[in-house]
């Protein structure tokens, strides 16, 4: 029994927030965000769009794509840090949009690297019973809703997106989709990428929205040195777990943080840049869509054929890690 990826898609707000825009609103530069960033335009949502709604548009074009109708959707899973509500899950919400009544639904929170966690959980789903064999898996985020407009060290980051991807079950070892995969997480550094107030931990006050406290908050020289070593070992461990050596890897597919991340991350893995894929300059860092707007853009820009290795890797708030190799179907 295998895995494929049978479709995929993605969806951003059409507004787009440029670096000139950001100069307008906090004391910042073009030149400052592209140099340490590479950071040119993110989109992002109007006040009143859910975190849902991106993801109902980015859903629908998986769908498509995969020529897969909302009621043969066994298990929908949305990574997001940024969902509609505490409760219910987005994924119900999104459920109840898209009509995929015979779908199990719940949340995944690992941060930026959510949408390797789901991958990784869709496909023990897949494998562990024969109830799930079409489960769409979503990364969606609507990170300008905890953005705080005036911090310039993190609003020039983040951006508004989402994308999804349908993994079906197939009767062939061949088309198996991921081959490996390395999933981890170390708590002790839970503060250095947080949301303060909100939770059961800081009930939100007007004390504490005075403070600010109900906006995303980053150590960001602590958490590029922790990304970096991260990510590298996380994906040094897929690809041994799997047997490919790094010349055999057609992409590399970072979360998209930083350009400065990715080239270190590509440099450290000795994978040459051409073979990174990079769209941080678009849409800024959209934490657990980011890796699924890459696939979704190779995927109908035919960078990817089948039988190609692509390495995915993550880092984020939990702190959170994982990397994953696939093997294009
Ligand atoms: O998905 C994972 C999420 N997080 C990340 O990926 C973030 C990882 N970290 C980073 O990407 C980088 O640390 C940043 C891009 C966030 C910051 O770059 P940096 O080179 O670490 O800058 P810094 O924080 O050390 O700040 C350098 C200077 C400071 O000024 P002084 O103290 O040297 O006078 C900051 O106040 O840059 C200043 N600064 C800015 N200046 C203009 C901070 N933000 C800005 C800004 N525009 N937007």
């Amino acid at each position: 029994m295998g895995i494929k990826i049978a479709g995929t898609g993605m969806y951003v707000p059409e507004k787009i927030l440029t670096n000139a825009d950001l100069e307008k609103i906090v004391d910042t530069s073009d030149e400052w965000i592209q140099t340490r960033t590479g950071i040119k335009e993110r989109h992002i949502a109007d006040d009143n769009i859910p975190t849902s709604e991106l993801a109902y548009h980015a859903a629908l074009k998986a769908l498509e794509d995969a020529d897969v109708s909302a009621d043969e959707i066994d298990l929908i899973i949305v990574a997001s840090i940024t969902t509609d509500k505490a409760f219910p899950s987005t994924s119900c919400i999104l459920q109840s949009k898209l009509g995929a009544s015979n779908a199990a639904c719940f949340d995944l929170q690992a941060a930026c690297s959510g949408l390797i966690y789901s991958l990784e959980t869709a496909m023990y789903y897949i494998r562990g019973s024969k109830r799930y064999n079409k489960v769409l898996v979503l990364g969606a985020e609507k990170l300008s809703s905890i953005t705080d407009w005036e911090d310039r060290s993190t609003c020039v980051l983040f951006g508004d997106g989402a994308a999804a991807l349908v993994l079906e079950r197939t009767d062939g070892d061949e088309e198996c989709a991921i081959i490996a995969s390395d999933l981890g997480a170390d708590g002790n550094y839970g503060d250095i990428l947080h949301l303060p107030a909100g939770g059961s931990a800081m009930p939100l006050t007007a004390e504490n929205i005075g403070d600010r406290m109900q906006y995303l908050k980053m150590g960001g020289q602590e958490v590029f040195k922790l990304a970096v070593g991260a990510m590298v070992s996380s994906s040094n461990k897929v690809l041994e777990e799997a047997g490919v050596s790094r010349d055999e890897v057609k992409w590399l597919v970072p979360h998209q943080a930083n350009y400065r991340i990715l080239k270190a991350v590509a440099s450290r893995l000795k994978i040459a840049e051409e073979k990174v894929y990079m769209n941080v300059d678009r849409y800024g860092n959209t934490s657990a869509a980011s890796i699924g707007l890459c696939l979704d853009e190779m995927n109908r820009g035919n960078l990817v054929k089948s039988g190609d290795y692509v390495l995915l890797t993550a880092f984020g708030g939990g702190l959170t890690w994982g990397s994953m190799l696939l093997k294009w179907n």
